[in-house]
């Protein structure tokens, strides 16, 4: 729990909250949030992660790029995939990953997040990776932490969850190539809570997608949803209706107040993607979706597991995602594979 005095919110994320994210030569600092970044930066990501993909395919999947570098993780919600990759990406940059039990660090005997986060930054760290219920918690840990350390936003509540974005991007660009002017994008389910998919919606718009479609109940979806630059649906057929992407996502019952739907079974039978209503999308449309999965909710077995489904493959890349952010943010000027095998060939 952070302690009432030093509660973020949505206010300290500001308007010119990318600013902070940029050093003075314009390079990645810190990774809060995929809003206000340019499609160089996004690209230079994607283009790093591609290098790290390669790593991760080889025998000895280890580059010495983080060497002498101590990340730790800061998880103050649940999480498998991003805190596991977040720190397999670490290892695999040979740098020291330190993980923070919450439940029984001194936060939960009433500690404020700052304290905790100064004694931590005491032991001459370099990096937090942050997830927290709260939206704006990584925006304020990086206005309050010391200049030389790097701040990664790993979910913050209903706000942004960057590297989730650009493991989608990665994946998508793997499956269609690099022109995302030639999709049409749609991302189904629960919008008005999913951090996910305001990331995904940045990301999407800045790498110039040719159409960003949402298809939710109105209950599911922000009132400024369409000022973010896509096309509203409410019918699932007509949204999916020649898309090559489907992203599906999580009905996110823990941050909803309030019966928003009439029940898990209604919503499968109007929202869940099976077989039949994929044929609605392009012949060759892959399906996504960030993690974790309710089958029989959101979707269907058949198509989780099926030949479309590259849920499994985002989960992968993730690793090389992230892997990209750390090396851009804390090794600056050494940013490659190719750079981590010739440092390596130094020793
Ligand atoms: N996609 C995602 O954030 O999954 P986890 O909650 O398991 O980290």
């Amino acid at each position: 729990m952070v302690n009432k005095a030093t509660k973020p919110t949505d206010a300290l994320i500001g308007h010119d909250s990318w600013n902070i994210q940029l050093d003075k030569n314009g390079q990645l600092k810190h990774f809060l949030t995929t809003e206000g970044l340019g499609s160089a930066l996004l690209t230079q990501i994607l283009d790093t992660a591609e290098s790290f993909a390669d790593v991760n395919e080889k025998r000895v999947k280890k580059v010495p790029l983080l060497r002498g570098k101590t990340i730790v993780n800061l998880f103050f919600e649940a999480s498998t995939r991003t805190r596991t990759t977040f720190e397999l990406a670490a290892k695999r940059l040979s740098a020291d990953v330190l993980n923070i039990n919450i439940s029984t660090s001194a936060t939960s005997k009433g500690e404020t997040l700052l304290d905790t986060l100064q004694n931590i930054q005491a032991m001459h760290c370099d990096m937090f990776v942050v997830r927290h219920s709260d939206s704006g918690a990584a925006h304020y840990i990086a206005n309050n932490v010391a200049e030389n350390i790097s701040v990664i936003n790993a979910g913050d509540g209903s706000h942004a969850h960057p590297t989730q974005a650009m493991l989608d991007m990665f994946t998508i660009r793997r499956n269609k190539g690099t022109n995302f002017g030639n999709l049409r994008v749609a991302i189904v389910g629960d919008i008005k809570h999913s951090r996910v998919a305001r990331s995904q919606i940045h990301a999407l718009n800045t790498l110039n997608t040719g159409e960003v479609r949402v298809i939710a109940p109105r209950t599911l979806l922000p009132v400024d949803i369409e000022s973010m630059g896509v096309n509203v649906f409410h019918d699932l057929s007509t949204g999916i209706q020649d898309a090559d992407v489907v992203i599906m996502l999580r009905l996110q019952k823990e941050r909803m107040s309030g019966a928003l739907l009439p029940s898990e079974q209604e919503y499968f039978q109007l929202y869940g993607l099976t077989e039949k209503r994929l044929k609605a999308a392009r012949d060759d449309a892959i399906v996504m979706h960030p993690g974790p999965i309710n089958r029989g909710v959101e979707i269907d077995s058949n198509v989780a597991d099926g030949p479309r489904s590259v849920i499994l493959d985002q989960v992968s890349y993730g690793i090389a995602v992230r892997m990209a952010v750390m090396t851009m943010t804390l090794g600056r000027e050494r940013e490659t594979a190719a750079d981590g095998e010739k440092e390596d060939n130094k020793t």
